[in-house]
């Protein structure tokens, strides 16, 4: 898949001319519809000057020949029988097409939907953290449907818009050259005039999309957050925030609706002045010249004829306005910063039971203006079992996060085994050091699901891992044992329950590198010493980094390191520690 870095109006037609042969055959298609159509307005008038008013008498001539020798009654119903059948091939013809078109407006659609999501899929974490959900979603779904209809628009539309307009043109040429450059220079005037609004319509679509993503956001935040809303008895002030969002894009959509058909009808009464100005001059024709009553008569068809694709020609102006506002607010997403490519020559964490991490020099801040870890040094061997331990707020769990190659690093150095981070990939760091969080997030699945992630496990294998987490009691006791529904973010289960699925899941994926985050503190004593007995064996050989508050979790670590204000202020053994005097880990409970 092409990775798109930006959103625009070529870039979609490029992707249009991808199709190549289905445009070539939807086109040829279209064409032979459109002459089928052109030729219609054509047979009544011809009908008209040759057996009511005696002119020439070709075409009775050829149908006498060639279909079938008849009288007056018989040449009109044979007529009318071409012309329907004509019309009723015309609209399968139409049917097949449009079948065409719309798989190729889709198939863009949904590339742009892929290309968008890749995107996403490479978000760098800190952008990631400050985007809104529904601002995300509302670009993937009503920008890309407007490019979609764009799309749709412009190979189903414009190209028969431009067909039709240019055979009736050549029809009308044909007829009476004077009268015909006369409406063929009036049609582009009243494009000229349109486009002017067109760009208006655009602003209008923008700010109405704009509305939409507000409205999206509001809302997907006050149903993701309802259980805590309730709560806080919050519901009334939540929902009145949807509603406000809802009445702002009520007040857009009113202005871009009324707006775009205000102009799209004052386009039409231009075009109809035009038409009716066509008619009198072609009576005057009649009167003046050599034009037939007949041709007349095909005349005011051609011009009903011209009235469709002269209205889609000026639709199209404001379809491709509203196409370059979508294409501008998509470009939002793509302008999202995208974790760095790193070529990686050496994985450390290959054919090893585990890997030591060096911390040299480490500073990290979210946001340059507030550094949150400074200069921290620290060196883990391989298999070692160590602790971090400070107080909240001190910069443990960014530490983590680094450590597991959430973020990139700053300023420092990071070496696992004996590989720098700045030589891996972000994904082989996370694919082998493993973070088990405080407040495990959980899908809306089953428990087997939430358990292997989609990776395929033997029953036997969830099942060690569940005794290893305490958990194999709890899932017996559950309806449907792995199968049964867990609940949004897990709901079904208590705070420990939810802990213990995370921590099944980090011994079913198997990493080199383990990272506890208070992942235990919801536990009680004893279950967290049971686990923690349990997890031994599995553990014996892996790198284990702990974070914890409670002096029970960590007492038997083989180093704590303590961390105050993002700076490393002391580190020893568990007794070194408990021997100094102040010591932040001597005075855990
Ligand atoms: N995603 C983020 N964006 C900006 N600032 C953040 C972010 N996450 C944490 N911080 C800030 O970084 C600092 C350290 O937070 P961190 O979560 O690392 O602390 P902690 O030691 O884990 O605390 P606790 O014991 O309460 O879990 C805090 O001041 C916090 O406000
Ligand atoms: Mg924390």
């Amino acid at each position: 898949m092409e990775l798109l870095q930006k959103c625009t109006v070529d870039g979609i037609f490029k992707q249009l001319f991808a199709h190549k042969k289905e445009l070539i055959i939807g086109n040829l298609i279209a064409l032979v519809a459109t002459m089928m159509i052109v030729v219609i307005p054509l047979l009544i008038p011809i009908l008209v000057d040759e057996l009511l008013l005696g002119k020439s008498a070709y075409f009775t001539e050829w149908m006498g020949r060639n279909v079938w020798q008849t009288d007056t009654q018989g040449y009109v119903l044979l007529t009318i029988f071409l012309i329907l059948l004509l019309r009723v091939l015309s609209v399968f013809l139409g049917i097949a097409q449009s079948k065409i078109f719309v798989s190729i407006s889709k198939d863009i659609a949904y590339k742009l939907r892929c290309s968008l999501l890749l995107h996403l899929q490479n978000v760098s974490l800190k952008e990631y953290e400050m985007m809104r959900t529904g601002a995300i979603t509302s670009k993937l779904v009503t920008d890309v449907e407007t490019l979609d209809s764009f799309v749709s628009t412009t190979i189903s539309k414009l190209i028969i818009a431009v067909l039709t307009l240019l055979f009736s043109s050549v029809v009308l040429l044909w007829i009476h050259w004077e009268l015909a450059l006369f409406i063929l220079i009036t049609n582009p005037i009243v494009v000229y005039f349109t486009a002017k609004m067109a760009r208006n319509i655009g602003v209008l679509k923008k700010e109405q999309n704009q509305a939409v993503e507000q409205f999206q956001d509001a809302l997907s935040e006050t149903l993701e957050l309802f259980g805590q809303i309730r709560a806080a008895n919050k519901e009334s002030y939540f929902f009145e925030q949807s509603r406000a969002k809802a009445l702002t894009l009520k007040h857009h959509a009113v202005a871009f609706d009324y707006k775009s058909d205000a102009a799209l009808k004052y386009s039409y009464l231009v075009f109809l002045s035009g038409y009716e100005i066509f008619r009198a001059v072609s009576i005057l024709a009649v009167a003046y010249s050599d034009l037939s009553v007949g041709m007349m008569l095909a005349i005011f068809s051609y011009l009903w004829v011209m009235v469709t694709p002269t209205q889609d020609m000026i639709n199209f102006q404001y379809v491709l306005a509203t196409a370059k506002a979508a294409c501008g607010r998509i470009n939002a997403l793509y302008a999202l910063e995208q974790e760095k490519t790193v070529v990686q020559t050496h994985n450390p964490f290959v054919d090893v039971d585990s890997v030591g991490i060096s911390v040299s020099y480490l500073s990290f801040a979210y946001h340059s203006d507030k550094p949150i870890l400074t200069d921290i040094s620290m060196q883990i061997p391989s298999g070692a079992k160590v602790a971090i331990v400070g107080a909240s707020g001190s910069g443990k769990t960014t530490l983590a996060h680094i450590l597991v190659g959430f973020y990139a690093v700053d300023e420092g150095e990071i070496v696992y085994g004996d590989v720098s981070c700045k030589s891996l990939k972000l994904s082989t760091i996370r694919e082998n050091v493993h973070l088990i969080l405080q407040h495990p997030k959980l899908f809306n699945d089953t428990m087997r699901f939430n358990l292997t992630l989609g990776k395929d496990c033997s029953d036997e294998a969830i099942h060690k891992a569940l005794k290893i987490a305490q958990l194999d009691e709890v899932v017996e006791g559950l309806t449907h044992g792995l199968d049964t529904l867990i609940g949004k973010d897990g709901i079904k289960l208590s705070g420990g329950q939810r802990q213990r699925v995370a921590i099944a899941r980090m011994v079913l994926s198997d990493p080199k590198v383990v990272l506890f985050d208070e992942s235990t503190s919801a536990l009680d004593v004893h279950t967290e010493a049971k686990l923690f007995h349990d997890l031994k064996a599995f553990l014996s050989n892996k790198t284990v980094i702990t974070i914890a508050h409670r002096l029970s979790t960590i007492q038997d670590a083989d180093r704590i390191f303590v961390l105050e204000n993002g700076e490393l202020i002391d580190s020893g053994t568990p007794n070194e520690l408990l021997a100094k005097e102040n010591s932040y880990f001597a005075k855990m409970k």
